[in-house]
């Protein structure tokens, strides 16, 4: 990968992490020349952070005293921290259930994506497979979108259609999404190492 630098990665989820695992997958395979850096949860026993231990990436728990929704300044603050001690160039949100602040934003301006499991902007926010089964959707799909102060809101950079079949549920739907979600965000994260 010559020309290339070596994107180091800040991946922060709440739950099972298979993307984490596609993200190490593309590394491994040498698609992605990129070093997973550290891997940040506000869930204490989220899947996510064994799968980043296993990688070899540093890994925290950083617990919010909310349950849901916003981080307080001062939680920001230790998410901001844990990824300049780690040089992060690019925080990828994977299942991150919180909504990130201003103050974080400023921090990695236009270096912070996430991966939303639906074509945005139809259906933001949770159950987007759930969504799109009662809108009566033929095709679904997933996306990859900077981040900003919305929910699910910010410019979007890539998307990827998923066809809904007959019978389908929402969690039947959600997992062909994830493997669609598999290949775009590994995809992506390549176009920003390729940039550098
Ligand atoms: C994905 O479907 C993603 O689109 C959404 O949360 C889910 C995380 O799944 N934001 P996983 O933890 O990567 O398996």
């Amino acid at each position: 990968m010559k020309g290339q630098r070596v994107l180091r990665l800040g991946v922060l989820g709440s739950g099972r992490g298979s993307n984490l695992g596609a993200i190490v997958r593309a590394i491994e395979e040498g698609r992605l020349p990129a070093t997973l850096a550290v891997v940040l949860s506000d869930q204490p026993e989220a899947p996510i952070l064994a799968l980043g231990q296993k990688s070899g990436a540093r890994t925290e728990a950083i617990v919010p005293s909310a349950p849901r929704g916003r981080l307080a300044a001062a939680t920001e603050q230790q998410f901001v921290d844990i990824l300049r001690e780690e040089k992060v160039d690019l925080v990828v949100l994977a299942g991150f259930m919180r909504i990130v602040g201003p103050a974080f934003l400023a921090a990695y301006p236009r270096r912070i994506i996430n991966v939303h499991p639906s074509l945005l902007p139809k259906h933001r926010g949770s159950n987007a497979a759930a969504q799109a089964l009662a809108a009566g959707d033929r095709v679904t799909g997933c996306t990859v979108h900077y981040v900003d102060e919305g929910v699910d809101t910010g410019e979007i950079i890539a998307q990827r259609e998923v066809p809904v079949m007959p019978g389908d549920t929402a969690e039947t739907l959600q997992a062909r999404i994830q493997t669609a979600e598999h290949e775009l965000l590994p995809a992506v994260i390549a176009t920003f190492a390729a940039r550098e």
